[in-house]
């Protein structure tokens, strides 16, 4: 018997999450993969290649460990890609693939949480002008009819847009994302896009499929003035959360979008969400730098005392998932944690984060807010985006050129929280007694 125990609350969903482009290997018919292929663009030169090979099959052995590992549920993406290879053009084999995906995920006992549009798009929307296209919002809705109309006998539980701001902000202000540019005026043409694409994919998933839960997944980042007593550092901070952080998910209450020092009514996006999906990995301190025009006058670092991840990505800043947790709350719908992680791949953090996060979300849950369920991001290495194999995200690792999965410790640290439904004091003794005394006091 453990001395004490954090439960949570009944029917608590507990899985990882993938995206497709990340694990499935071989999208050769995507933004991405043409970024992939111009030179500096991705860090060391790597490519997605075969990622984990989800694609040749092994998702079966990845989402057999995550359910022998004491999972109930997987949120994975859709390839857009695949499934409409060209405008006038649907991929029925391609959907079936997915049929059998997320078939085989029931069968294991997850519970499938699929994105609609996670970062990649297709070509020929890319050469179109991917979301500065006005086409684009209907396009995608298209699209989601479709995915819906197929697989939506096996899914109830929708998130239609992967992180937008991440998607702007990379893309079209700090130029790391497809299609590379920084321009202010697309960066808030692409997000009214976003919006109006995440609020007609929302419309069009109630019409086929009444009782479905739909929401989007929000990146949020905790912004924090380095200088508290400091007026301009305090605005700075402000202004940069209000932009990444509020201006879609305002949009979703008002029907107005406030983004990159414009406005512009968009009445369709009121009331579009059932659920707000929340990623949340680290926060930023923000100091106001009045020269800095390319990065909205202000520079941004982590705390100097906070503990850095192998790569000094992420920050181990669990208050920031307390405040992510308080930003949702406000919206009054129910929270999945629809992203948290780090990487990690000795797994010397992995741990004491994890646990130390999930503490967070236990401690509001207690609260009787309504949270829902919690995906750690990621079951396996994948490929990071900009920053190709550097980042080992996986709960299991990956040998990229022998596909070879590696047990890390924290595998049977989340298998244990997983199977109990529950923090206990012998897991973090066990697997972060670092910790144990802040998450146990006395
Ligand atoms: C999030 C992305 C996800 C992954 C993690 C580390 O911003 O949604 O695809 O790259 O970061």
């Amino acid at each position: 018997m453990p001395d004490a125990i954090y439960r949570f609350p009944e029917g608590f969903l507990w899985g990882t999450a993938t995206a497709a482009h990340q694990v499935e290997g071989g999208n050769t018919n995507n933004n991405w993969y043409a970024w992939e292929n111009q030179p500096g663009r991705i860090s060391q030169g790597h490519k997605s290649g075969l990622a984990c090979d989800w694609w040749g099959g092994r998702w079966k052995e990845d989402l057999r460990n995550a359910a022998e590992a004491g999972q109930n549920a997987h949120r994975l993406s859709v390839e857009w890609s695949r499934i409409q290879p060209a405008p006038d053009k649907w991929d029925e084999d391609a959907l079936a693939h997915y049929r059998e995906i997320i078939q085989g995920a029931i069968r294991l006992g997850l519970k499938p949480m699929v994105t609609l549009h996670h970062f990649t798009d297709p070509l020929w929307l890319y050469e179109r002008g991917a979301w500065e296209d006005d086409h684009a919002p209907e396009f995608f809705a298209a699209f989601v009819r479709k995915v819906v109309g197929t697989l939506g006998d096996l899914v109830d539980l929708w998130v239609t847009i992967n992180e937008p701001a991440v998607y702007v902000t990379g893309g079209y202000i700090d130029a790391t994302f497809p299609p590379g540019k920084s321009d202010l005026g697309a960066a808030f043409h692409v997000m009214r896009n976003l919006l109006k694409g995440h609020a007609a994919a929302y419309h069009v998933i109630h019409e086929l499929q009444p009782q479905a839960q739909v929401g989007y997944a929000k990146h949020y980042r905790g912004f924090e003035p380095a200088h508290n007593w400091f007026l301009p550092d305090i605005l700075m901070a402000n202004f940069q959360s209000a932009s990444f952080n509020d201006a879609f998910s305002n949009a979703l209450v008002s029907g107005k979008l406030r983004f990159a020092l414009k406005s512009e009514a968009v009445p369709e996006a009121v009331g579009t969400q059932d659920f707000v999906g929340l990623n949340y990995y680290s926060l930023d301190r923000v100091v106001f730098k009045p020269l800095a025009f390319n990065q909205v006058f202000s520079r941004r670092f982590f705390p100097k005392d906070a503990e850095l991840s192998e790569t000094g990505f992420i920050a181990n800043l669990p208050r920031g998932m307390a405040s992510a947790l308080k930003w949702a709350h406000q919206f009054k719908l129910p929270i999945y944690i629809t992203e948290n992680g780090v990487e990690d791949s000795v797994d010397a953090m992995r741990p004491a984060y994890t646990l130390q996060h999930l503490h967070e979300i236990w401690r509001v849950a207690n609260f009787n807010w309504d949270i829902r369920g919690y995906f750690h991001w990621s079951q396996i290495d994948n490929f990071e985006w900009e920053r190709g194999w550097t980042q080992r995200f996986g709960l299991w690792g990956l040998d990229v050129d022998t596909q070879e999965r590696i047990r890390r410790p924290s595998v049977d640290l989340y298998a244990a929280i997983c199977k109990e439904n529950a923090i206990s004091s012998e897991t973090v003794r066990k697997y972060a007694p670092q910790v144990f005394e802040r998450l146990f006091p006395g």
